[in-house]
C-alpha cells in the first residue's frame, strides 16, 4: 500500500513505525458529499490510509463514478458507493468516523455566512441521519459556515437525544495547515517543524492564528504578526478569488481533512500523543463552542489545551475579544435555525 504523512516530525516518526508494524485495517469511515470538489481527493487520500478497511462514499449526484475509480487502486480499504436519501442509513451504518463534505462553496464576493441558508439544511438532514445511525461515530464537519453549522449538528444530535459533544468537531486543520506553511515561508524556518495553534472559529476575524505560541519558538516584528495574521484569516478569500468562480479550497482542505482524520483514526487505535486543533463545545471561553488544540482520545474530545489562551500578547488579547462578537452571532444563528425546525 501506499503511505503519506502529514506535517509534524512526530507524526512523520509515527507514520512510519506503523507501516513498519503492518497496521491492520480496521475504521469505517464515510464521506457524506464524496462527488465534490473536497470529497473526491479527500477520498483518494482516506483509500490510501492504512487504518481504513471500508469506506463509504455518499452524494447526492455522481458518486458511482468516483468510488468505481477509486476502487481500482490496491490499496486495503474496500470501496462502497451510496446514493440518495433510501441508501444513506445504509452508509452509516457501524461506521466510526463521518466526515461531511456536503453543501455548496463561495464564490468571490461571499462570506461564508452567505452560504447559510443552503448548507444549514443539508448539514441538518445529514445529521438526522446520523444522529439515528451511528450516534457513537466521531463527526467531522467540513460544510460552511462552520460556525453555525456545528452547532446545527449539536441541536440536532440533543433533540435525538444522542449528543455526545466530545465526538462533535468542526474541522479548522486548514487553518492550521495554512498557518504552519505561511509561517516557514516568512520566517524561512523548516515546515515540517513548525506548529501554530489556531484559536476562535472558522471564518474571517474568528480565525486567530496564536503566532507567539508558535512551535519551535520564532521571534517576529509586529509588522510580520499583524500580516501573517491577516493572511491566515484571509486564506480561504485567497483561494476562493484565484479559482475566480470555480468554488474555494479543495486540494488544501483534503490534505486538512485527511491529517485531521488520520489523527482521530490514531486516537481510536489507542495512540496516547494526538493533538489537533478543532472547533468543539468548549468551556475555554464563555462561548458555548471555540476551536482550540484538544487531545484526542479513544472517546473523542479528552482534553481542551485551555493553557494556550494564557499569556497572549495585547495584540491577540485584541484579536480574542473582537473574534468573540463575530462568533457569538454565528453559534446563536446555527442554535436558533435547529430549534425553529422542531
Ligand atoms: P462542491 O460543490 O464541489 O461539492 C459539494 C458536494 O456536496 C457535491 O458533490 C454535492 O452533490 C454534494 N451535496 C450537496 N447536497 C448534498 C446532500 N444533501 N447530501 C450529500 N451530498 C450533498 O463543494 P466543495 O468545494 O467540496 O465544498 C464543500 C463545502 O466545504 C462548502 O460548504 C465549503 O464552503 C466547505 N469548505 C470548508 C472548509 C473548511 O476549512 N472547513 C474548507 C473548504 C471548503
Ligand atoms: C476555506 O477556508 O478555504 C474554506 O472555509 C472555504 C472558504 O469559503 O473560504
Amino acid at each position: 500500500a501506499l503511505h503519506y504523512s502529514f506535517a509534524r516530525k512526530s507524526q512523520n516518526q509515527h507514520q512510519m513505525s506503523r507501516n513498519v508494524l503492518q497496521v491492520k485495517a480496521s475504521f469505517k469511515v464515510a464521506i457524506l458529499g464524496a462527488a465534490g470538489g473536497i470529497g473526491q481527493p479527500l477520498a483518494l487520500l482516506v483509500k490510501m490510509s492504512p487504518l481504513v478497511s471500508d469506506l463509504h462514499l455518499y452524494d447526492i449526484a455522481n458518486v458511482k463514478g468516483v468510488a468505481a475509480d477509486l476502487s481500482h487502486c490496491n490499496t486495503p480499504s474496500r470501496v462502497r458507493d451510496f446514493t440518495g436519501n433510501d441508501e444513506l442509513a445504509n452508509c452509516l451504518k457501524d461506521v466510526d468516523v463521518i466526515v461531511i463534505p456536503a453543501g455548496v462553496p463561495r464564490k468571490p464576493g461571499m462570506t461564508r455566512d452567505d452560504l447559510f441558508n443552503i448548507n444549514a439544511g443539508i448539514v441538518k438532514t445529514l445529521i438526522e441521519a446520523v444522529a439515528d445511525n451511528c450516534p457513537d461515530a466521531f463527526i467531522h464537519i467540513i460544510s460552511n459556515p462552520v460556525n453555525s453549522t456545528v452547532p446545527i449538528a449539536a441541536e440536532v444530535l440533543k433533540q435525538k437525544g444522542v449528543y455526545d459533544p466530545k465526538k462533535l468537531f468542526g474541522v479548522t486543520t486548514l487553518d492550521v495547515v495554512r498557518a504552519n506553511t505561511f509561517v516557514a515561508q516568512k520566517k524561512n524556518v523548516k515546515l515540517i517543524d513548525v506548529d501554530v495553534p489556531v484559536v476562535g472559529g472558522h471564518a474571517g476575524i474568528t480565525i486567530l492564528p496564536l503566532l507567539s505560541k508558535t512551535k519551535p519558538s520564532v521571534a517576529f516584528t509586529d509588522e510580520e504578526v499583524h500580516d501573517l495574521t491577516v493572511r491566515i484569516q484571509n486564506g480561504g478569500t485567497e483561494v476562493v478569488e484565484a479559482k475566480a468562480g470555480a468554488g474555494s479550497a479543495t486540494l488544501s482542505m483534503a490534505y486538512a481533512a485527511a491529517r485531521f482524520l488520520e489523527s482521530s483514526l490514531r486516537a481510536l487505535d489507542g495512540d496516547s500523543d494526538v493533538y489537533e486543533c478543532a472547533f468543539v463545545e468548549s468551556e475555554v471561553t464563555e462561548l458555548p463552542f471555540f476551536a482550540s488544540r484538544i487531545k484526542l482520545g479513544k472517546k473523542g474530545v479528552e482534553a481542551v489545551v485551555a493553557s494556550d489562551l494564557e499569556g497572549l500578547t495585547e495584540y491577540e488579547k485584541k484579536g480574542l475579544e473582537a473574534l468573540k462578537v463575530e462568533l457569538k452571532g454565528s453559534i446563536e444563528k446555527g442554535v436558533a435555525f435547529a430549534q425553529k425546525q422542531t
